[in-house]
């Protein structure tokens, strides 16, 4: 299944570096090239020895080791590869990928290499739960990178907890299914928007909403994962947009719509992610807007911005494919149902932003999926690029496009 796949596979030092092992195993058996890079920590949990005779590849440990791959030899593994897989990855790992460190081989190799990249946490409940951890967790999930697990139960230390590495099938498993999965949307131009929209007062002084972004680049990944070519329209966010998708960066909901309207008729399928302004300040002050002495109110005046999913939805043509979502904080259902009717859309991804684990800022998501026809599919809690992958199977049935058993 993985025929002459260049997989490269990252060990830290953990317990857990035991069942890394396997992981080589399990991918040399589907028939991947496979080379390891092991830190020294790892080496002292399991012999290079043990990786080498399983990877069938020299060991890379050392940065200063004479190159037996080329002159630079962490470049040349670094441009060969077409993934990366960190298992297990350490706290301290993780800590390193967030800020991009470079002090070791593997380190190196995490910068250099433009494939794309998995770790698979390993480590007590506790350093787990660190605020500290998570947040390089979010950090890591920004860029793109793909986390794996962990999973809960016995832990080495003799604690219960989540932190013990996800199982070699599972990790592997993501992986095939990374290189096996059809391109079905190959051939297909998508546009999705993401972020919130910032509507100017002044120079300094803006209005926008809570939306983070994640859901509409979540989106884009897995529409690009797919096959189709992916352009992402995005309001201002922290996030990076994922490889292989190109970014039009916009700030209003004005620059969005001419974004969008000016792409739409080449567009197959369009994902309305983002949460647009529904109004803007009347003008924008030239000049930052002072206190006038007084202790008198300030009125601004706002004005409707187009609503660029309605807009898109009156100029629909036969087999394009229109997306809208819906954040509410009641009545879920039956406000996303009107909306989708009234704005005409094919499908709506409805969200109710007040619960825990969905909504603005969330790595994960709890939403339905909502169909002119009465059809309903309501999905459990998951992360946002799972729901995104849930949506493009969708987008697919819809396209006649479907895996035929
Ligand atoms: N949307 C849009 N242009 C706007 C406002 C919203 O394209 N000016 C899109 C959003 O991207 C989303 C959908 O419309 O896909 C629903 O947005 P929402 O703001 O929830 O719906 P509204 O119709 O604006 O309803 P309300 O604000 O009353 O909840």
């Amino acid at each position: 299944m993985l025929e002459g796949k260049r997989i490269l596979i990252g060990i830290t030092g953990g317990i857990a570096a035991y069942k890394a092992a396997e992981v080589v195993s399990r991918l040399r058996k589907l028939r991947a090239e496979v080379h390891v890079i092991m830190t020294e920590s790892a080496a002292r949990f399991i012999s290079p020895v043990t990786l080498q005779s399983l990877s069938g590849n020299p060991v890379h440990l050392d940065l200063y080791a004479e190159p037996r791959f080329g002159t630079v030899e962490h470049i040349a593994l670094a441009d060969l590869a077409e993934a990366l897989i960190i298992a297990p990855a350490t706290a301290n790992c993780l800590a390193k990928i967030a800020v991009g460190l470079a002090d070791d081989f593997l380190s190196t190799i995490v910068l250099a290499t433009k494939a794309p990249l998995w770790v698979a946490p390993a480590m007590n409940h506790v350093m787990y739960h660190n605020p500290v951890t998570q947040e390089n967790l979010v950090r890591l999930r920004e860029r793109c990178v793909r986390i794996i697990g962990p999973a809960a139960g016995f832990q080495a230390c003799g604690t219960e907890g989540d932190g013990r590495m996800s199982e070699p099938e599972v990790i592997v498993d993501e992986v095939v299914r990374y290189f096996t999965r059809p391109a079905l949307l190959k051939g297909k131009n998508a546009i999705v928007t993401a972020g919130g929209t910032q509507e100017p007062i002044d120079p300094v002084r803006y209005l926008t909403n809570r939306s983070s972004g994640r859901m509409g680049y979540a989106i884009a990944e897995a529409l690009q994962e797919a096959g189709a070519e992916t352009i992402l329209v995005s309001a201002p966010t922290a996030l990076s947009a994922p490889p292989g998708v190109e970014r039009v960066p916009v700030t209003t909901a004005l620059e969005m719509y001419a974004a969008v309207m000016e792409r739409f008729p080449d567009a197959d399928i369009v994902i309305k992610a983002a949460a647009v302004a529904d109004y803007r300040p009347a003008t924008a002050a030239d000049h930052k807007i002072k206190k006038d002495g007084t202790d008198s109110n300030l009125t601004l005046e706002l004005v409707p911005n187009p609503d660029i999913l309605a807009e898109l939805g009156r100029k629909k043509k036969p087999g394009q494919v229109l997306v809208g979502f819906a954040a509410e904080t009641e009545h879920l259902i039956q406000h996303a149902t009107e909306k989708m009717r009234r704005k005409k859309v094919d499908m709506f991804v409805a969200n109710d932003v007040t619960k825990p684990g969905a909504g603005f800022g969330s790595p994960t998501n709890i939403v339905s999926f909502l169909f002119p026809d009465g059809r309903r599919v309501d999905l459990p809690q998951l992360t946002k690029l799972e729901v995104a992958r849930r949506l493009v199977l969708e987008i697919e049935a819809m396209l006649g496009l479907e895996v035929k058993e």
